[in-house]
């Protein structure tokens, strides 16, 4: 049997390359970069489809080619890519608004829109957007990018319910995970002083590592979880 074809955006590395290594095998992957030399490992096997997400053109032709080469085929997108530039609003110049907004909602609207196109022909199909637990609690000097990820879970709660109101056998999901503080290139950069308070926060009393996010993903996409739709699952070690 043909195995199933999974999009997986930002897949050079973090959680995306871990996604990608735990779906490997059971999928046949296609992974996506800025550009192709950001990856130092693909998954034997896997297509490569780059593109700056924070340019409108480069993700209309992105979307464009997902559809025409891999229409046919595609079971599942994960919209994993993402950025954050951290500071307090009042310093935050409109290139880092702008690219966080193209980046981590513009984009992965975008891409469900194609999703939507090519589940809604054969009634079936799942995508699952990668929010952040800032997206329900807030994060000071993360104004921008927390109102991205709470976009990301509302988009993936409605479009659960439009795909259930257009598509009449209800068995295209969406969801959306709220990883918490998870040890990658994101959160290396961020002082040891903010990293203890955050460790002082969390019940698990450890950050989490990219295999809780990508063991998460691998039992949501699976028909294991058929019965999981429209929701946003949190992964922060009880930090809420
Ligand atoms: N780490 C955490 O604690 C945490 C917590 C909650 C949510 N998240 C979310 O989880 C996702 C992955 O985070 P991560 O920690 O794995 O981040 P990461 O290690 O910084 O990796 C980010 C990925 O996104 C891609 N990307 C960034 N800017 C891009 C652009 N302009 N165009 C296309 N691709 C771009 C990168 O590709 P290039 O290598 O080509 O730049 C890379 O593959 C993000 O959406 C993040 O917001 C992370």
């Amino acid at each position: 049997m043909e195995k199933r074809k999974i999009l997986i955006t930002g897949a050079s590395k973090g959680l995306g390359l871990a996604i990608s290594k735990k779906l490997s095998g059971e999928y046949t992957l296609i992974l996506h970069a800025s550009k192709k030399e950001s990856f130092t490992h693909i998954e034997p096997g896997s297509h490569l489809l780059c593109a700056d997400f924070s340019d409108a053109e480069q993700v209309a032709n992105f979307c464009k080619q997902l559809k025409k080469e891999h229409g046919d085929d595609l079971y599942a997108v994960i919209n994993n890519a993402g950025v954050t530039y951290d500071k307090p609003l009042n310093f935050q110049p409109e290139r880092e608004i702008d690219a966080m907004l193209n980046v981590n909602l513009r984009t992965p609207i975008m891409i469900c829109k194609t999703a939507m196109k090519i589940f809604g022909l054969k009634n079936t199909g799942v995508i699952i957007n990668i929010s952040s637990v800032v997206g329900e609690s807030g994060n000071a000097f993360q104004a921008v990018y927390a109102a991205t990820k709470a976009g990301l879970a509302a988009l993936s709660r409605s479009l659960a319910q439009e795909a259930a109101a257009l598509n009449q056998e209800h068995t295209i999901r969406v969801l959306s995970v709220s990883p918490g503080f998870i040890e990658t290139d994101m959160t290396a950069t961020i002082p040891e002083s903010i990293k203890d308070k955050y460790l002082n926060m969390i019940p698990a009393k450890r950050f989490g590592k990219v295999d809780d996010v990508a063991d998460t993903i691998a039992f949501l996409v699976s028909d294991k979880a058929s019965y999981i739709n429209g929701t946003n699952i949190h992964i922060n070690g009880g930090l809420i």
